[in-house]
């Protein structure tokens, strides 16, 4: 048994559920080297089975980091150019560092990244070298396999079929794209069903009134993001969160500032968009 199918033990990886919806730490592997074939086929069934994955205590380069990325898909491009994070002398790879001089740390807000893209992205990997000295900065996750299954069979029914809008432009400025995307999708491995409607980007439910939209879309950003679907990340220096923007939002917490949180974020490109359940 090489520890791969869904119902058998882990072999090479040590993988701890973080909590009881979603995310789970990943020990026992060394992130600085390639990958074993049955290392990576279980690092990948744990993407798929908690949607969130995290490591501590990894010095990795920015080969490193790209190369974990692309064993799920080529490295994309930020949607946006009025973003918080800034290019490094590796195109692949985006500085994610605040400080004194920062007016704010992006993503306070519960998101899914660039879900304003046709194709937004599989997902990131944050890599935090630099954390605050006394906490502060945690990232937050919410699962929508659990937010769809915490819906009423009645809610399920008429949220299947809608489609909503999605804008970049008020985040990101003139120039980032819009997109529409169904209201529930069905997640390209897994199979599993889920709520795609987030607080940063979604703007309207097409097939409804204005009015109702706007409850049905205050309603679910509320519902989504409810504690019980929702892990709280807590970095120490030198951890990775790889979250798979499929099936979780995540948002961060703007409680640091003047303190220095910094490290570097690579993301993979999407190639197929959300599809319908
Ligand atoms: C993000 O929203 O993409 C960044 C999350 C964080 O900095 O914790």
């Amino acid at each position: 048994m090489d520890g791969t199918g869904s119902n058998s033990t882990y072999q090479a990886i040590t993988v701890t559920p973080a909590s009881p919806t979603l995310g789970a730490e990943i020990s026992n592997i060394d992130l600085t080297r390639p990958l074993s074939d049955i290392e990576l086929a279980e690092i990948k069934r744990a993407f798929t089975e908690h949607c969130v994955l995290f490591f501590r205590d990894q010095h990795i380069s920015f080969e490193d980091h790209v190369r974990l990325g692309e064993y799920f898909g080529p490295i994309g491009s930020h949607v946006g150019t009025n973003t918080n994070s800034k290019l490094t002398d590796d195109p692949r790879v985006r500085k994610f560092h605040f400080d004194e001089n920062s007016p704010t740390v992006s993503g306070h807000v519960w998101h899914t990244d660039q879900s304003c893209a046709e194709f937004p992205p599989l997902g990131s990997i944050l890599y935090n070298q630099i954390i605050p000295p006394n906490g502060g900065g945690d990232t937050m996750f919410a699962s929508m396999y659990a937010a769809y299954e915490g819906l009423s069979d009645r809610m399920q029914n008429y949220l299947e079929g809608l489609t909503a809008w999605h804008d970049g432009v008020p985040t990101f400025g003139p120039g980032t794209p819009n997109a529409t995307h169904p209201v529930i999708v069905k997640h390209p491995v897994s199979g599993r069903k889920l709520i795609y409607v987030n607080r940063g980007f979604t703007k309207r439910i097409n097939e409804v009134s204005s009015t109702e939209s706007e409850g049905i879309l205050r309603f679910l950003w509320d519902h989504c993001v409810l504690p019980e679907y929702c892990h709280r990340f807590r970095w120490e220096p030198h951890s990775i969160a790889f979250w798979d923007n499929r099936c979780a939002q995540h948002r961060a917490t703007n409680d640091y500032l003047p303190n220095v949180r910094s490290g570097y974020r690579v993301q993979i490109e999407g190639v197929v968009g959300p599809v319908a359940a």
